[in-house]
């Protein structure tokens, strides 16, 4: 194929919708979105619009294979097409219905700091509880420590936002399923300090040619993120991406930090890989 033909998204008449070669599944919070866009840069990569939830939604599983083939951009053959879709990764049929699809599928998966993300989870969900019903904004919610922890001062496990950063508990289940060495743990704090790191690693991944670079990149001072850059034009992700979060008492953060302690190590050697989080 001639070289231009690969720097080009035009569409030529090989282009077609294709299952997905490599899938974001999850973890949600952690910078799945920024993954995706930046991913995108790549002239090899094609991605799909929004998040997809095929495995993870029976209405939407039992349409089909060719249903999801159709969700699916254009791409042309030896380009990869991505979709993410973040609550695959805690949905337990999930794992086993992407192997019946293709057994040698390429997974995605970024994490962070476990406290972070339930913070970021919180102030999310906050969010769009406000949206939801405008007249609650004005009243106030419950704050993340309160609903963290039992006015004994005991920790809400049940929490979501804190249970789905319990990261082995969803992990060990794609480990039954898929080798280790088909899943890529991506580090959604260095996706935030230092994005081409991340990428290069996963272009590895993905056996691509190394294209993404720091010149794809400017700090935004306005937002407090890297934006991307690609030949035509400059964009930040979404005001949802990068939102303020509140601020956590500090004794809250250090008990739920020792927390996590012992179930980070848990996740650390179930994937081989020490990811270095606070305790
Ligand atoms: P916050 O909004 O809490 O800061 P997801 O897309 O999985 O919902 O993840 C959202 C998170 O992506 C954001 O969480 C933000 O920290 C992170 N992120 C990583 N890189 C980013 C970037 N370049 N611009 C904006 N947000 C980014």
């Amino acid at each position: 194929r001639p070289p231009i033909l690969l720097l080009s998204r035009r569409l030529y008449p090989s282009a077609a919708s294709r299952l997905p070669q490599a899938i974001i599944m999850g973890v949600r919070k952690c910078g799945t979105r920024a993954l995706l866009e930046m991913l995108y840069l790549h002239p090899m990569i094609q991605k799909a619009a929004g998040e997809v939830h095929f495995f993870d939604r029976d209405d939407n599983y039992y349409k089909g294979l060719e249903w999801y083939r159709m969700q699916m951009p254009r791409s042309y053959p030896g380009q990869i097409t991505i979709e993410k879709s973040p609550s695959y990764f805690v949905t337990p049929e999930v794992p086993e219905r992407i192997r019946a699809m293709n057994a040698s599928v390429k997974l995605l998966l970024i994490v962070r700091e476990p406290v972070t993300r339930a913070i970021s989870d919180y102030t999310q969900l906050r969010a769009n509880a406000a949206t939801a019903s405008p007249s609650m904004s004005t009243s106030p919610t419950k704050s993340f420590e309160q609903l963290a922890l039992f006015s004994n001062g005991s920790i809400n496990e049940a929490y979501r936002p804190l249970a789905i950063s319990l990261y082995h508990n969803y992990m060990h289940r794609w480990l039954e399923v898929f080798p280790r060495e088909q899943i890529l743990i991506v580090n959604g704090d260095l996706l935030i300090e230092d994005p081409v790191s991340q990428l290069q690693k996963i272009e590895r991944f993905l056996g691509l040619e190394p294209r993404i670079s720091t010149e794809n990149f400017y700090f935004n001072e306005t937002k407090g993120f890297y934006c991307l850059r690609n030949e035509t034009s400059d964009r930040c992700l979404r005001e949802t991406k990068g939102r303020k979060h509140p601020r956590v008492d500090a004794l809250v953060v250090s008990r739920l930090r020792k927390y996590y302690g012992e179930h980070n190590q848990r996740f650390y050697e179930l994937v081989g890989e020490d990811l270095g989080w606070p305790e």
